[in-house]
């Protein structure tokens, strides 16, 4: 730890970790919360060099965010799947497809893709967001299962993709059969990624940092939760009370843990892997963050 203080105040680095992260990594880390949070807390830090504990559209996105910075992703295989299964290619083919639609981009896609796209959008806005789109076709890339939570809340045609986060597109209704026989009381909040017909019987259906905020709130004392197990370490330190069970066995995301303390000391000494975008498609794809972020 002493090494690891001594790099960043020589680097005047600071270390993000996402809410999945490992328990480790979050307990180092200067701040820690979701996709979006994390972001604008990059553009916003008093820092020159930006560690990223999470996955590359994550680090790519604080990169398009705070252009100033240096951002370090620690290992490059830490890489999101879901963002891995649509191309900038396959979005001007959907808009050549539905004219005119507006094109709403999760944040989990590449800069490439964010560069095509009208607004980006994360699990905490995407509703909001929606609603400030006039009217009309929307097309939603990539992850299918948010795509058509979102249609089925705003009653709006949404084009959807067919992508998929695997660890939630696992839970199956027999895991939450099994967890509410087992917990009667708790409350079972769930991640928009889930399937329909998870995402229909969930209590709440939040990102990660409403998941936080909800679990500070509420009275209640127990909760099922519904996305990736790293969040279990935030929400039980936060809430000493209170009672935390993962929904499924399957919400596990093993690129999110591949950060260790190790690779945090050799990148800051080093001052690599750096993620970086070239210039053409940041301009574009940050402007569609910073849409994202005036209508929020
Ligand atoms: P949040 O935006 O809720 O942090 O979620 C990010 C993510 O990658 C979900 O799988």
């Amino acid at each position: 730890m002493e090494e690891l203080q001594e790099l960043k105040r020589r680097r005047q680095a600071i270390i993000l970790a996402h809410n999945y992260q490992p328990p480790a990594i979050q307990d180092l880390a200067d701040h820690v919360g979701d996709s979006l949070e994390l972001s604008l807390l990059a553009a916003r830090a008093d820092a020159r060099v930006i560690v990223f504990c999470g996955v590359d559209f994550m680090a790519e996105a604080a990169a398009l965010l705070a252009p100033d910075k240096l951002v370090l992703l620690p290992d490059l295989r830490a890489r999101c799947s879901l963002a891995d299964m649509i191309t900038p290619e396959d979005v001007r083919a959907l808009r050549t497809m539905h004219p005119g639609a507006a094109v709403l981009s999760y944040i989990n896609t590449s800069a490439a893709v964010k560069a095509e796209s009208d607004v980006t959008v994360t699990s905490s806005n995407a509703q909001r967001v929606l609603d400030a789109i006039p009217n009309g076709e929307v097309i939603f890339v990539p992850d299918g299962n948010l795509g058509r939570y979102l249609a089925t809340r705003s009653g709006r045609r949404v084009v959807t993709w067919d992508g998929h986060c695997r660890a939630h597109h696992e839970v199956r209704v027999d895991d939450v059969r099994t967890a509410r026989r087992l917990h009667p009381r708790a409350v079972l909040m769930v991640h928009p990624e889930v399937r329909p017909e998870i995402s229909a019987c969930a209590d709440l259906v939040l990102g990660t940092g409403g998941m936080v905020r909800m679990a500070r709130e509420r009275p209640e004392t127990e909760f099922i939760v519904g996305t990736e197990a790293g969040l279990l370490h935030r929400l039980t330190g936060e809430n000493p009370g209170k009672r935390f069970y993962l929904l499924s066995p399957s919400l596990w995301c093993h690129t999110m843990k591949y950060t260790t303390r190790d690779r945090i000391i050799a990148c800051l000494r080093d001052l690599e892997p750096r993620v970086q975008v070239p210039p053409g498609v940041a301009a574009r794809a940050r402007r569609a963050m910073e849409r994202m972020v005036e209508l929020t």
